[in-house]
């Protein structure tokens, strides 16, 4: 099996995980896998349902089962995580060794554009562009972290995102 296959992409709320997943997957032909996705229909519920009758502490449990099944599949995936699927060490350990992270990064105010006034994500209840801001200083060093690769999206379509991301497989680590 070859280590490192899968391609995936990490990042806050808005960065355009599984759009510019969706393409990627259409560039490199392979199947494209969002854990959100999972944890759905293993839950049976949407995300704020699970949220909301099973807490936070339900959710992440949940995605760390998502990110182990997903890492596990042998067949080389595009994988879009869920914005915090990187807090848990064991899934951050386990999504470097299962493959190429590409961290996806914008400034709050174009995330928060992304998402919509009509954002029905937990974490953005309320005011999404300052909810956004405080995740990014939260979460800044552990994208950092877990990542080979920094693509800064502001400014840039979807398609131009995946091309970006796919240039990457094809080059040195850390760029
Ligand atoms: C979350 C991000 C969401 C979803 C949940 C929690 C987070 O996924 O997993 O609402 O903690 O950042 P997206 O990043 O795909 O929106």
């Amino acid at each position: 099996m070859t280590e490192r296959r899968h391609l995936v992409l990490v990042g806050l709320m808005g960065a355009g995980k599984t759009t510019v997943g969706e393409r990627c997957a259409q560039l490199l032909d392979r199947a494209f896998v969002d854990t959100d996705d999972l944890v759905v229909v293993q839950a049976g519920m949407p995300v704020d349902e699970i949220w909301r009758t099973g807490g936070e502490a339900r959710f992440r449990e949940l995605e760390c089962q998502a990110v182990a099944d997903v890492c596990a599949s042998p067949e080389p995936l595009v994988i879009a995580t869920g914005g915090g699927a990187v807090l848990d060490p064991d899934s951050r350990s386990r999504l470097r060794a299962a493959g190429t992270v590409v961290w996806l990064r914008a400034p709050a105010a174009v995330l928060a554009a992304r998402v919509g006034a009509g954002a029905t994500r937990p974490l953005l209840a309320g005011d999404p562009e300052r909810s956004l801001d405080r995740l990014a200083q939260l979460r800044r060093e552990t994208y950092a972290a877990v990542a080979d690769h920094v693509v800064d999206t502001e400014g840039l379509d979807p398609d131009a995102v995946a091309g970006a991301v796919v240039a990457l497989l094809a080059g040195p680590v850390g760029s």
